[in-house]
């Protein structure tokens, strides 16, 4: 894949079309570990700074569970032979852990950001998702990329016009339900985005969901 290094030899950021599909979502992955990091540093008694960021975690990982279940994971499974124990046995672990944070996403939704369970919750939740953004990135995306027959880049382009629905449903169904509905965090801006970056990460990878609408 082509890259560009500018005069003094860095190398530059891919442009959105040269990112295949492995790259955007690991760019979700960073997003939501960033988001992680604001809720260990937030002030657990400002229930509304927490909520904020468990809203904007939770859209986050809603639209990048869906772009892997709808598109992602089938492109990939399509290409595991029936016998290919170990493949087969990485998408069904990766199915399962998305229907556990679902759930905790869903318990999150019915729950105040006052209640006594509400952090926990959360915290549990990142605890999965740590865990399962570790197995993709460390055992399953590796061996997508041996998957020749696949067209990642034609992935990553369906993958973004997918994004861009699901933001917009979900932002219509942010409108019309109540106040304590998950919704995009363009109408509920992370209260922490505006940290200072931590060493070593590059600040186009705050943590602002309106950022991945490429
Ligand atoms: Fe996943
Ligand atoms: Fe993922």
């Amino acid at each position: 894949m082509r890259t560009h290094a500018d005069t003094k030899g860095f190398i530059m950021a891919k442009t959105p079309s040269e990112r295949d599909a492995i790259d955007v979502l690991m760019e979700d992955h960073k997003r939501v570990q960033r988001l992680f990091k604001d809720f260990d540093r937030v002030e657990r008694d400002d229930a509304e700074a927490v909520r904020d960021l468990v809203k904007t975690a939770c859209v986050e990982l809603q639209i990048h569970s869906m772009l892997e279940e709808e598109l992602f994971y089938p492109a990939v499974r399509a290409q595991v032979e029936d016998d290919d124990e170990r493949n087969q046995d990485l998408l069904n672990e990766a199915e399962v852990e998305h229907e556990s944070v679902e759930e905790l996403i869903a318990k999150l939704q019915d729950l105040q950001a006052d209640d006594p369970m509400y952090y926990a919750y959360f915290s549990v939740l990142a605890e999965y998702v740590k865990h399962h953004i570790k197995e993709e990135e460390k055992e399953l995306f590796p061996e997508v990329k041996k998957m020749k027959a696949l067209d990642l880049q034609q992935l990553a382009g369906d993958m973004r016009a997918r994004r861009e629905e699901l933001f917009a449903e979900i932002e219509e169904a942010g409108e019309s339900e109540g106040e304590n509905e998950l919704t995009p965090a363009r109408a509920s801006p992370d209260p922490l985005s505006e940290a200072e970056p931590e060493e070593g990460e590059d600040e186009q990878e705050q943590s602002d969901i309106s950022r991945t609408r490429h």
